[in-house]
């Protein structure tokens, strides 16, 4: 998919480059994004917000892949972004993202970092609950500002998805409950905030979702709100803000729909439900994470031990796992992967793929199809984009790879590897436990 072909030679190619060519100048294990399918996956949000005609922003949620380059990339699509903490605000304002396009998420922003982002003038603020309320209000009227926000609401939808990444039902850490009354009280509140100017309010439903109806519903619950919301308050909302979730295919089997169709079931849901109870319809902003990056990356690793265990299972051990793709092992997530260096051949084994950590569940596919893999093969894992780099850990004090961008036959360096030097840097021994010279 994307740009991925396989050349002359039966390698691997992503945006024109050889993963072979890739290997040899930058090492493994090595991130690599193509950054045409990205900027695709940006134009096809913004296309089909545009076809309905509605007002809207497409907020990338970069959590799931937040690096300065990244937020490059969505500035120059027109994107806003999501940022959740202070790192990812500092990364997006280094990179000269401009904040009037930053949305700041969160169910517990500390006042440091809402500092950092009042002093930044970021262009609003999703407020998750009444003590982020009251402190927000209270900063703001220090600083004689007014702060735009959204009041993130939960609208009582469970999506169909993994139970950890679940986040609109009503037994949530996250925003004020639609259903018993909360959120109402949040509207109130907000409105009597000197400090504050309500744009409207926030849902998530959950992340990679295939059907439209949760979306669907979710409007529904929130229109009925705003319905609600207008009669005891006489106030419209001017933004809706619906969340990410949107899926993708990591293998054969998922059945994610096209962005388009994500984004028609949304649009129309809005005009089907507010235009019964407005005049002007909101602004819609969306906050899609894992479908702007996720298939674009491919994770290649260098194939190092094998263990075959006769009539039981052949481990194939590639030299990262579980610290730069975590998903496996946290959410029971599965992968594809082909050969890299000979990815034209058929396969002729089934093996399991293990990662180098000193822990038994730090695998990162059981059973898949390959060619007699050898010593020294190039393993490309696909779909690694969302969530990994994001979530890579040191454990085992094991380096992060490096990140590549690649396009048009050019590979460009956005994260270097780590170096044992990072590792330790920010270790200090006291001098009680000092060698002496
Ligand atoms: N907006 C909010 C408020 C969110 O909480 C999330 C994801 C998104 C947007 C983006 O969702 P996406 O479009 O990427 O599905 N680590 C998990 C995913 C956690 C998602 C958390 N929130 C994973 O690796 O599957």
């Amino acid at each position: 998919h994307g740009t991925s072909t396989i050349n002359e030679k039966g390698h691997l190619t992503i945006g024109g480059c050889d993963v072979t060519a890739l290997k040899a100048e930058f090492g493994t294990p090595l991130y690599i994004v193509d950054e045409a399918l990205i900027r695709e996956r940006a134009r096809q949000y913004t296309d089909a917000f545009k076809a309905s005609g509605l007002n809207f922003q497409v907020a990338y949620a970069s959590k799931a892949f937040c690096v300065m380059a990244m937020c490059c990339i969505a500035e120059e699509e027109g994107l806003s972004l999501d940022v959740v903490s202070d790192g990812e605000l500092y990364t997006a304002l280094q990179a000269g993202f401009p904040a009037h396009r930053i949305h700041f998420h969160g169910n517990n922003k500390t006042p440091d970092e809402i500092a950092m982002a009042l002093d930044a003038n970021i262009g609003c603020f999703v407020v998750d609950n009444f003590f982020e309320l009251h402190i927000l209000n209270d900063m703001a009227k220090e600083r004689g500002v007014s702060v735009k926000i959204l009041l993130r609401v939960t609208p009582g939808v469970e999506a169909h998805t993994h139970e950890y990444i679940s986040t609109g039902q009503t037994d949530s850490k996250f925003g004020f409950d639609i259903g018993n009354g909360t959120a109402l009280e949040a509207i109130k509140q907000a409105q009597d905030a000197e400090g504050l100017e309500l744009l409207g309010v926030h849902s998530h439903i959950g992340s990679q979702i295939f059907e439209v109806e949760g979306f669907q519903m979710a409007v529904a619950r929130v229109a009925a709100f705003a319905a609600d919301v207008k009669q005891q308050f006489g106030i419209e909302f001017t933004v809706v803000n619906l969340g990410g979730g949107f899926g993708i295919r990591y293998i054969e089997g998922d059945t994610p729909l096209h962005v388009s169709e994500y984004v028609k079931a949304i649009t129309d849901a809005v005009k089907t439900n507010f235009s019964a109870i407005y005049n002007a319809l909101p602004e819609i902003w969306v906050e899609p994470g894992r479908s702007i990056v996720g298939d674009a990356g491919t994770t290649l690793y260098s194939v190092g031990s094998i263990k075959d265990i006769p009539g039981v299972r052949k481990y194939v051990a590639v030299d990262g796992g579980m610290t730069d793709n975590p998903r496996p092992a946290l959410y029971e997530s599965q992968y594809e992967a082909v050969l890299a260096n000979r990815a034209a051949e058929e396969p002729a084994e089934v093996v399991s793929i293990a990662g180098k950590c000193c822990e038994s569940g730090d695998m990162l596919i059981w059973d898949v199809n390959l060619p007699r893999v050898n010593h020294d093969d190039l393993l490309a894992v696909s779909c690694t984009g969302a969530y990994n780099y994001a979530m890579a850990s040191n454990y085992n004090r094991i380096r992060k790879p490096a990140v590549v961008f690649v396009k048009d036959g050019q590979s460009d360096l956005v994260v270097k590897r780590e170096s044992h030097d990072n590792i330790i840097g920010n270790d200090v021994i006291p001098a009680r436990l000092a060698k002496q010279e």
